[in-house]
Parts: structure tokens; C-alpha cells; sequence
């Protein structure tokens, strides 16, 4: 047996194994799974933009004018009219003085952080941050301190005792698997006492929270105070690739000091033409973020009624802990027989004995639906014992 085949049968014995499933058709409410159609509750797609005729056609038009591909990385010959364009949208959305560009979420936040802190610096990070947050503080070589969830009580005695200068405080803005909200205003009083900069992931939060969906920042009246805001064009704006707001200073600095910026393909016009277009739709019919939120409570509701527990979740991102990763990817199972798609979420996405269902709701969904679909989940949990598990009884 090689080693790669001894590691896979590791992850099997574990329970970690992961395969992929091919979903026939673009995301949306329903979807079709293996030839069959399903009730889709795992595509951060939220607005249901990444479908929309708009986007797709924005996307088929930057083709056509820009073509496929950017060429370069910007700092080469990669700048593009749409480059810009969607950076000027995005600074003025978010309300910064600039906005700067990445190939994704996953680069934006590695590079970002990468390029703020150093070897002598300390960041300090929520333990429940995104993997992305997590490699780009390993990447940095400053010294990190991960600080209890969302506790800024325990930020502020790291802080207090740093073997280091302050640089950054990082945090999700709504938690990627968990849907609760970090509690900004406090990070950001601790960031300027403590002289370090904090940077918040709005990858969850954009499109979800806040006056038109301006995001986690926006929500706490703090757009232009906090130093840095990040997010993508993945997930509600249903394209590809993401970004930084900052002040003009810092994102000159990103430019030239941010790896994945300096040594990376810029965007490919189409995913920006379509992030473009979906951007303008968010603006223009900033009700789909209301129906969210109020799917994204129809949803809570129904679960909470068959017996579920979602810890904090107050957002679009509903989770049901169930402990163990087997139990869990037998509930994602039975679920998906009942025609409810929900992805098991298991370590390292969670820490261990954490894994999960992870419900994730679009502005698209019929209420009728998520209501049905909570039945299902209950239904599914009873019929292999789930439901009756005291840490999961409502
Ligand atoms: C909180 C958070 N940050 C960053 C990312 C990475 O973004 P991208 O998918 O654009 O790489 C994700 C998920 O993908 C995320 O959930």
C-alpha cells in the first residue's frame, strides 16, 4: 500500500473520507443530484444571483469585449477597465477609499494577512476563524494567539501579555460555520487601545447583513472605521474572486506586498463583468436581502420546532450539531433521501467532535420549502436516533 493509499484509508476509518457530488445544472433553490431533484441548502449563493439571467449575460458580454482571461497579474499587464470599475463599485459600497482585487477569498485573506504582519508582530484570531484566516497567520511567521470564540475578554488578556507588537486582530464577520456575528464594536475598541488594526472576513456577511446588505461592518455603523474589510464575489455576488477595502494607503501597500495580488493572474473579465452586474442588482433590489433574512428564519423556526439546537446562529447559516462525523454524514444521508440537501460538515472545516449539519438558506427559497425540508431533517434524525440525544434535544 503507497502512503497517499494509507492516509485515504485512514480518512475512511475516521469517518473523514469526503467524495465529491456532481450537481446537474446551475445552483439554485432545487437542484438536480444524481439524477434527482433535491431541495439545495448548502450553496452560499444566497441572492440566487449566480443564475440569474443579468449576471450570466454580464458575464457572456465581458467575454466578448474583455476576453477570457486577464493575461497578467495586474502589476504585468493585467489591469483591466473592469478591473477598476467593479474596485471603484466595491470601495464605494463598502464605504472605503479603495478596493483592491483578489483571484478568491481563500487569497485575499492569506495575502492580506501575510503582507500586514510579520516575524516580531503578533495577530491575534478568533479560534473559529476560516481556514483561509488560519493559513494566512501561518504564513505571516508572526507569532498568532487564537483567542475563545467570540470572548473579548480573553482578546484583551492576550493582548495584555503579547510577546510581540500588536498587529492585527482577525475575524469572521458572520462565522462560517456557525452563522452567529462577531461583536465588532468591542474588537474594535480593543484594536485602537491596543494599537493593532483589525481586519473582519466578510465573505458571509455581504449580501446578508446590514442596510442593503453592506455586510457585518456596515450592521455596527463602522464602515470606513475598521482598517479592513474583506470579501467575495463567491458567494452572495454569485460569481468568483474576491476582495480588500482599506484606506488608499494600505491598499497601496497590498498592492505591492500582497504575494497572491504580485504573483497571480488577475480576475478573468467575465467573472468580474458578472460580479459587476450582480453587485448593481444587490443595489438596485436590496429586498432579496430582507427575503433572506426571512427565510433564513423560517428555516431556524421549523428546525427549532422538530427539536434542534443551532447554537448562536442568528443568520442564513443554520447549523445542527451532531458530535461525531459518522452520525453526521448518516443524518446528511437520510436527509438527502427525503430529498433535503444539507452538507455533513466534519474536521478540519470543525473542530473535532464538532461535526455538523450545516443549513445554508437563499434569498430564492419558497418558505413552504425550508419549512418541509426542517420536517424532513427531524424526520430523518428520528428514524436513526439522533433526535432522542440529550445534547440534541431542543
Ligand atoms: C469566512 C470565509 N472566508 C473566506 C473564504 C474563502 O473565499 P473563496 O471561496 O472566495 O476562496 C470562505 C469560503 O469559501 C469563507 O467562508
Amino acid at each position: 500500500m503507497t502512503d497517499v493509499a494509507a492516509r485515504l484509508e485512514e480518512l475512511r476509518e475516521r469517518g473523514l473520507y469526503r467524495r465529491l457530488r456532481l450537481i446537474e445544472g446551475p445552483q439554485g433553490p432545487r437542484v438536480t443530484l444524481s439524477g434527482r431533484e433535491v431541495l439545495l441548502l448548502c450553496s452560499n449563493d444566497y441572492l440566487g444571483l449566480a443564475a440569474d439571467r443579468r449576471v450570466r449575460e454580464a458575464a457572456a458580454e465581458a467575454a466578448l469585449r474583455w476576453g477570457a482571461g486577464a493575461g497578467a497579474s495586474r502589476l504585468i499587464s493585467g489591469t483591466m477597465q473592469p478591473h477598476r470599475e467593479l474596485e471603484a463599485a466595491l470601495a464605494a459600497f463598502k464605504g472605503y477609499d479603495r478596493a483592491l482585487l483578489f483571484g478568491s477569498g481563500y487569497l485575499a485573506n492569506t495575502g492580506t494577512i501575510a503582507a500586514l504582519a510579520g516575524p516580531g508582530e503578533v495577530v491575534f484570531s478568533d479560534e473559529l476563524n476560516h481556514a483561509s484566516i488560519i493559513d494566512g497567520c501561518r504564513l505571516s511567521r508572526a507569532e498568532t494567539l487564537v483567542y475563545r470564540h467570540n470572548d473579548v475578554d480573553h482578546l484583551e488578556s492576550l493582548l495584555r501579555s503579547a510577546p510581540g507588537t500588536p498587529a492585527l486582530i482577525v475575524t469572521d464577520g458572520i462565522f462560517s460555520m456557525d452563522g452567529d456575528v462577531a461583536p465588532l464594536p468591542e474588537l474594535l475598541e480593543l484594536a485602537h487601545r491596543y494599537g493593532a488594526r483589525l481586519m473582519v472576513d466578510e465573505a458571509h456577511a455581504t449580501g446578508a447583513l446590514g442596510p442593503g446588505g453592506r455586510g457585518s461592518v456596515s450592521a455596527a455603523g463602522l464602515s470606513g472605521e475598521v482598517d479592513i474589510v474583506m470579501g467575495t464575489m463567491g458567494k452572495s455576488l454569485g460569481s468568483y474572486g474576491a476582495y480588500v477595502c482599506a484606506n488608499e494607503e494600505t491598499v497601496d501597500f497590498l498592492v505591492n506586498r500582497a504575494r497572491p495580488f504580485v504573483f497571480s493572474t488577475a480576475p478573468a473579465p467575465p467573472i468580474v463583468g458578472a460580479a459587476l452586474a450582480a453587485l448593481s442588482i444587490l443595489e438596485a433590489e436590496p429586498e432579496r436581502v430582507d427575503r433572506l433574512m426571512a427565510n433564513a428564519l423560517v428555516l431556524r423556526e421549523g428546525l427549532a420546532a422538530e427539536g434542534f439546537r443551532m447554537g448562536d446562529s442568528t443568520t442564513q447559516i443554520v447549523p445542527i450539531e451532531i458530535g461525531e462525523a459518522e452520525p453526521t454524514m448518516a443524518l446528511c444521508e437520510r436527509a438527502l433521501e427525503r430529498g433535503v440537501f444539507a452538507q455533513g460538515i466534519r474536521p478540519p472545516t470543525v473542530p473535532e467532535g464538532s461535526s455538523r449539519l450545516r443549513f445554508t438558506v437563499m434569498a430564492t427559497h419558497d418558505p413552504e420549502d425550508l419549512r418541509r425540508a426542517a420536517r424532513e431533517v427531524g424526520a430523518a434524525a428520528r428514524e436513526i436516533g439522533l433526535l432522542k440525544a440529550p445534547t440534541l434535544a431542543g
